[in-house]
């Protein structure tokens, strides 16, 4: 199966790791996944993003067609998805009838992200098979991977 792993990180290391270690879990299963960094075009606070009618990107996304699963992953940004993902997100095209898994990384509260962007796709047509949400008070350690590394079989068996 292919499957694209579209993920924002803000500080550059959570949202990162997760996405790495997914990617790593598919491939030993045998699957081919790719990664796809959400860049901004401008650099801004989380706040004046949100403020923002459409945030321009500096990399347009693959073609979700050639996609079997697309896994979106965000950073929690006050109990909610990141306005950078919220707002990539719509921008998507081609997302009716497509599967959708979900990520999100905070530190302990993750509050109504996973429902929040789960709410978009939905209304886009998505069909969202899956979500994690990962916690990493005080350090994203191999412990607390663990959940991680265990997601790429449980998307797969729901894909088949
Ligand atoms: C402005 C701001 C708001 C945040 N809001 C939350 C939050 O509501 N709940 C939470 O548990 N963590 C919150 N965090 C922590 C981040 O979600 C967490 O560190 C995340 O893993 C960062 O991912 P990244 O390293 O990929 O950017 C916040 C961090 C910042 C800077």
């Amino acid at each position: 199966m292919k499957i694209l792993i579209a993920f924002y990180s803000r500080d550059g290391d959570n949202a990162n790791t997760v996405a790495e270690n997914l990617k790593n879990g598919f491939s030993e299963l045998g699957h081919s996944a790719e990664l796809f960094k959400i860049i901004p075009s401008l650099k801004a606070t989380a706040a004046d993003y949100a403020k923002m009618k459409s945030i321009g990107f500096e990399n347009a996304p693959p073609g979700l067609d050639e996609f079997d699963l697309i896994i979106l992953g965000t950073p929690v940004h006050s109990f909610s998805p990141h306005p950078v993902v919220d707002s990539f997100t719509r921008t998507l095209t081609g997302v009716e009838n497509k599967k959708f898994a979900i990520f999100c990384t905070s530190v302990a509260l993750a509050g109504t992200t996973v429902q929040s962007l789960s709410g978009i796709l939905v209304t886009m047509g998505a069909d969202v098979i899956g979500s994690l949400s990962v916690k990493s008070l005080f350090e994203l350690n191999e412990e607390k991977l663990k959940p991680v590394k265990k997601f790429p079989a449980l998307l797969i068996e729901k894909m088949s």
